[in-house]
């Protein structure tokens, strides 16, 4: 038997697309293990979440480096410590530098709360909510240099029922977010020969 694929999960914030995947992968739904979590929020649930699993923790403070190019070079080098195949954003909100884009381009991806290209950025909930479209949902889509910019891997529509609050639409999104990312991941993986 081949060895598991390989994911480390980039996170700011709450972790619960990491813990929707931990959960698919407990599952046997998705035939992968996650070796890594990066985080650059000290205080950001997904540690709490990430620790609860014994799961290695990469904890850094841009402010400590002098440029993104160096913190980058410490978040490469402990990915190829753990032989990192996959990176997955979920929730990671910085944009991803050139020093990471030269390493893992191609297998690096992101989710995102919108049909982009609509409503790229912060608060694409908001932003959709703003614009009164019927019809929002989720992307998930392959890293570039832009912001929520790279090509497009899936995407699922969620209705934005009249009068939805932030809290509302929110749920709906991740509610498709969670099934979504494990899914879709699932799928590349199966896709890939190459491991
Ligand atoms: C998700 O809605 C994702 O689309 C966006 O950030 C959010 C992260 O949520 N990129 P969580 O931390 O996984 O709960």
């Amino acid at each position: 038997m081949s060895a598991k694929v390989k994911l480390a999960v980039f996170a700011s914030g709450s972790g619960s697309n990491y813990q929707a995947i931990d959960q698919s992968i407990r599952a046997g739904e998705l035939d992968a293990e996650i070796v890594l979590l990066v985080c650059d929020q000290p205080n950001a649930k997904v540690i709490s979440r990430a620790r609860q699993n014994n799961l290695p923790v990469f904890l850094f403070n841009p402010n400590d480096y002098q440029d993104k190019a160096e913190f980058e070079e410490e978040i490469v080098s402990e990915l190829k410590a753990y032989q990192v195949d996959w990176i997955i954003l979920a929730g990671y909100m910085r944009l991803v530098g050139a020093t990471l884009l030269s390493q893992y381009q191609g297998r690096m991806i992101n989710i995102h709360p919108s049909l982009l290209p609509a409503f790229p950025g912060l608060d694409a909930i908001g932003q959709a909510l703003e614009a009164g479209v019927k019809v929002s949902g989720v992307t998930i889509h392959y890293i570039d240099s832009g912001m929520d910019t790279g090509e497009i891997i899936a995407q699922k529509a969620v209705t934005v029922e009249n009068e939805m609050t932030h809290d509302e639409l929110q749920t709906a999104i991740q509610h498709v977010e969670h099934e979504l990312y494990p899914r879709t991941i699932q799928q590349l993986i199966s896709e890939g020969d190459s491991f």
